[in-house]
């Protein structure tokens, strides 16, 4: 019974999904490069290659399409209820809950046949791309419509930037929306995987995914990845060094897997950054960036992951920095339902073992 903290290294499922090929510095998508389908695919045939497991032909995408698009609409007692909520907590609680919610009205949440789960993944996914692009428009009491003459990745970005995309602004985003789709077994994958290994619902599933997710050392870094674009390259390098001598984090950096290099996905957004601060007139943002990963580099031997320069992406495409991680959750909707989906095919339910360090054999004192 050896244990290894955090299971670090440890295969904790098989999986004909994805896989980190830190050897060539490839992550592949149902044997299909990452990078390839960011650059070239769109996000709904990612999504229907991650849940049948083979690219669609041109008719079966199209009809496809169509059935994303039919499930974007959220009752309207979804916003009801989290119109009831506080007006300042994070979006990834707002989001949390009305996926919680939204479980409720699927007629087909209990029914854990292959065929549910299919719609039912693609209900989440369209769902979860409607409510993150309305977020903050909800706030504000208009619901943005989504577009059918656009792709679910454009219509959540028009939706939060509240006008249209420029053609290369909806591609740079539509990359960074497909890179983050699916990552193997995660944090927040892994716990996809562990609840519904119950043969629990779905929706059940991926709330403790979004859950999962938040986490400062996951998906929430990619907002607080942010900080340190807010200065010069001097002032930049400043506050980096000032951080590390403090022992804290630098967000963006790092990586359980990616130890000897940077993040694949990380490279094709930084080449992503360079065309939009062209286009934009301005390379601070790439300079700093640049600077700052020289320095982890030479101080930390720590590299880039995705989060670190999609972040100032974001920032140039106008994401208000709260909606980073519910963009991160909507596109990463996908990857969880597809591990669900293999996990509730050929079940085995997770039940590990703890290596006990408490005492034994206590004498319970007598109370007389
Ligand atoms: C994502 O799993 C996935 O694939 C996740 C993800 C996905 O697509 O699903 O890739 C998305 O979550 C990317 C990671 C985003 N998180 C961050 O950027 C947060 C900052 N990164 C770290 O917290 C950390 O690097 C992790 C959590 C990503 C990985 O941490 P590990 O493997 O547990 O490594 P560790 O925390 O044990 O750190 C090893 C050493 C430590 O130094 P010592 O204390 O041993 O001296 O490296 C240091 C850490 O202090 N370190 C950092 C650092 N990350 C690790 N020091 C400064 N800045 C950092 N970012």
């Amino acid at each position: 019974l050896s244990y290894v903290p955090g299971l670090e290294n440890i295969p904790a499922a098989e999986t004909y999904i994805s896989t980190i090929d830190t050897d060539v510095g490839k992550i592949w998508i149902r044997g299909f490069s990452l990078e390839d389908l960011a650059l070239q695919s769109t996000y709904e045939e990612v999504l229907y290659l991650l849940i049948h497991g083979t690219l669609p032909d041109f008719e079966t995408l199209s009809s496809f399409r169509r059935n994303i698009y039919d499930e974007w609409h959220v009752p309207q007692e979804i916003w009801d209820i989290v119109n009831m909520l506080p007006r300042d907590i994070h979006p990834m609680d707002i989001l949390r809950t009305a996926i919680s919610a939204l479980a409720g009205f699927d007629r087909e949440l209990d029914d854990p046949s292959h065929e549910a789960n299919i719609r039912k993944a693609v209900r989440l996914v369209a769902k979860t791309g409607f409510l993150v692009g309305n977020l903050e428009n909800m706030a504000k009491g208009g619901i943005r419509v989504f577009s059918r003459d656009l792709s679910h990745a454009a219509n959540i970005l028009q939706a939060i930037i509240e006008r249209p995309a420029q053609n290369w602004e909806a591609r740079a985003f539509e990359t960074a929306f497909i890179l983050y789709v699916e990552h193997e077994l995660a944090a927040s994958t892994f716990a996809s995987r562990v609840i519904a290994s119950t043969m629990t619902d779905i929706y059940g599933a991926v709330c403790g995914a979004i859950s999962a997710l938040k986490g400062p050392l996951h998906g929430g870094a990619n907002e607080k990845a942010l900080e340190v674009f807010q200065y010069d390259v001097a002032g930049a390098e400043r506050f980096v060094r000032e951080r590390l001598a403090a022992r804290e984090r630098i967000m963006g950096f790092g990586h359980r897997v990616y130890r000897r290099g940077i993040d694949p996905r990380a490279q094709v957004m930084k080449d992503i950054l360079a065309e939009l601060c062209r286009r934009h007139g301005d390379d601070r943002l790439y300079r700093v960036a640049v600077r700052v990963e020289e320095i982890m580099a030479a101080e930390k031997g720590l590299y880039p992951n995705l989060d670190f320069y999609v972040a100032p992406v974001y920032k140039l495409l106008g994401i208000p920095v709260k909606l980073f991680t519910p963009i991160f959750a909507a596109s990463r909707m996908a990857g969880w339902c597809a591990h669900v989906i293999e996990q509730q095919l050929a079940n085995r339910l997770f039940r590990p073992r703890a290596i006990y360090r408490g005492a034994r054999g206590s004498s319970y004192p007598s109370r007389n």
